[in-house]
């Protein structure tokens, strides 16, 4: 098969939902069409419990499980379908923002019962600001929920999407009896836990076929036929442009524990979702037909085992053709690197492989050359871009609490910067170090890493912080100038740019007053 023809084959996307929604029970029925896994239960749960709100250890045990399910892929209709794993805790959002830059679109679970929830609300809107084709699975069909007309006005209003049903539920919870998709003019009729058959779908090309109410019943036909009737005149007919530029979102409907309404919605995404796209770099637009190859680190997961401190990078491949053996050029460090056990990820299995194509992620072994948004090219500089840091939400200072430990402790927590499990801010003033992350639980899960993978020792202080904004200005003058008079407001990240730490909205209002020529970001990319 040729290098285009793989890239044609390929769809990368990414699963995105509020805890509980369904994720991983739809991403399991997925891998079972896709054949591969062959039994419910396969894929475990890498999601944190809500009532865990710091247990760190729960989280060490579902590392191990969440690099098996990183990136799960399977072959559908003559498709190569890479999932990509989003964590849905709210503390490892940046987590999930990251993974975000390496899929090609996604699809949103949102419970029937709950509607849209905030974190898919954050999501979302990462998803949005990149113009991400998303298609909408309303989940849990089985139960009582919203009505679906108010659930549409929901995600269009909360989620800021145009959306078009392209399937619509009959009944609901006990009454539920089934789905007509509007994309393939059937009646899908509803059997629980059963699994579904061809004899339960029906072809309707015209919903006044009395064949409606004889499945479904007079009440329960007519009901269909109204909702339909409006759903065509309020709502765009559905368009594979508009959705491939993001700005039209279709809907289904179904319920990923009973299996049902999921092959639909995976022949559908198998029809319309986008194959490998074109990446910006700071330099320039990387096609994926491109000869060359490139890619970029958008993940590291630590080893489970302390004792070897080799991590994985996950690289999603932007252009040409990856090949084992062969030697990268790594654009930071500015050397060539060869990887000779770069793995593929098939469902939950892990496999050396011997080259990859646009839009496979990869992982390779790495004991420390990798950081994440890293790129390998072969020899050109590329900065792939999208990949920023966040302003941090919780801050604290950081103590060395054993002197025989210094550099174990400066190692460790370089790694777990490297890592993206939070961000390192060193004051300009004093030299003393704050950590920055998006939740409570990241400060445990960095002090025991340190000391079981570094045997280095930390304590925590806190600071009174409301922000870290990167800070730019044009005249190196207005620049040099505000470094002094803001010294001890300042601090670098592991980067080396220059960070304002405000201690509230009003005083980072104030400083935006009092320094107008200098800017103030929110992302470390701007
Ligand atoms: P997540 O990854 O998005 O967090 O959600 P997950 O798939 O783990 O699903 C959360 C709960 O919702 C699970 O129940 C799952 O069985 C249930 N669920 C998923 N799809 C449907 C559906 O279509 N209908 C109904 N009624 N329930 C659904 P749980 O009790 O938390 O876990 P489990 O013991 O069933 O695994």
């Amino acid at each position: 098969m040729s290098r285009i023809e793989e890239i044609n084959k390929r769809k990368t996307f990414g699963i995105i939902a509020h805890p509980d929604a369904g994720k991983t029970t739809l991403t399991e029925k997925l891998l079972l069409f896709g054949g591969a896994i062959q039994e419910a239960g396969a894929v475990k749960s890498n999601k944190i419990k809500k009532s865990t709100t710091s247990d760190f250890m729960e989280i060490e045990k579902q590392r191990g499980i969440s690099v098996a399910t990183s990136v799960m892929a399977f072959e559908y209709r003559d498709k190569q379908i890479n999932i990509l794993d989003t964590p849905g805790h709210k503390d490892f959002a940046e987590d999930t923002y990251r993974t975000l830059t390496a899929v090609d679109s996604v699809i949103v679970v949102i419970d029937v019962a709950k509607g849209v929830e905030t974190q898919t609300e954050k999501l979302v809107e990462v998803c949005r600001m990149r113009n991400t084709p998303i298609i909408v699975f309303v989940n849990k069909l089985d139960r009582e929920g919203k009505d679906g007309f108010d659930l549409l006005d929901e995600i269009e209003i909360k989620l800021g999407l145009k959306v078009t049903p392209l399937s619509w539920p009959v009944g609901m919870g006990q009454l539920f009896r089934g789905v007509y998709s509007l994309y393939e003019k059937n009646l899908i009729l509803f059997s629980p836990h059963g699994k579904q058959e061809e004899e339960d779908i029906f072809k309707i090309n015209n919903l006044e076929d009395p064949l409606l109410e004889n499945k479904v019943g007079k009440n329960a036909a007519n009901a269909l036929r109204e909702d339909i009737h409006t759903l065509v005149s309020v709502y765009p007919e559905f368009n594979r442009d508009v959705y491939l530029k993001g700005d039209l979102c279709p809907v289904f409907f179904g319920s990923a524990v009973n299996n049902f309404g999921v092959r639909e919605l995976l022949d559908c995404f198998v029809d319309i979702a986008p194959n490998p796209l074109a990446r910006e770099t700071e330099e320039r637009s990387v096609h994926p037909e491109e000869e060359k190859f490139s890619g970029f680190v958008f993940k590291i997961h630590a080893n489970m085992d302390p004792k070897h401190r080799d991590r994985i990078a996950f690289l999603r491949i932007c252009s040409g053709t990856f090949e084992r053996n062969t030697n990268y050029y790594h654009v930071r460090q500015e050397k060539n690197m060869k990887f000779a056990n770069p793995t593929a990820f098939m469902a939950s299995k892990k496999s050396v492989i011997d080259e990859a194509f646009p839009g496979d992620i990869i992982g390779l072994y790495d004991s420390g050359n990798f950081k994440i948004g890293d790129s390998l090219t072969q020899g050109e500089i590329l900065h792939f871009k999208g990949i920023p840091s966040f302003s941090p939400e919780q801050f604290r200072f950081v103590n060395n609490t054993d002197p025989m430990k210094t550099k174990q402790l400066n190692k460790g927590l370089d790694q777990l910067m490297d890592e993206g499990v939070a961000q390192l801010f060193t004051k300009e003033d004093n030299g003393r170090k704050i950590i920055g992350t998006v939740g409570a639980l990241q400060f445990d899960v960095i002090q025991y890493r340190l000391k079981n993978e570094y045997g280095a020792s930390c304590d925590y202080e806190p600071v009174n912080l409301y922000k870290a904004c990167w800070v730019s200005c044009e005249n190196p003058v207005t620049m040099k100038e505000f470094v002094t008079r803001r010294k001890k407001d300042l601090a670098k990240d592991t980067d080396g740019n220059l960070v304002f730490l405000a201690e509230s909205a009003w005083s980072l209002k104030m400083a935006q007053e009092n320094h107008p020529d200098v800017e103030f970001h929110f992302t470390s990319e701007f």
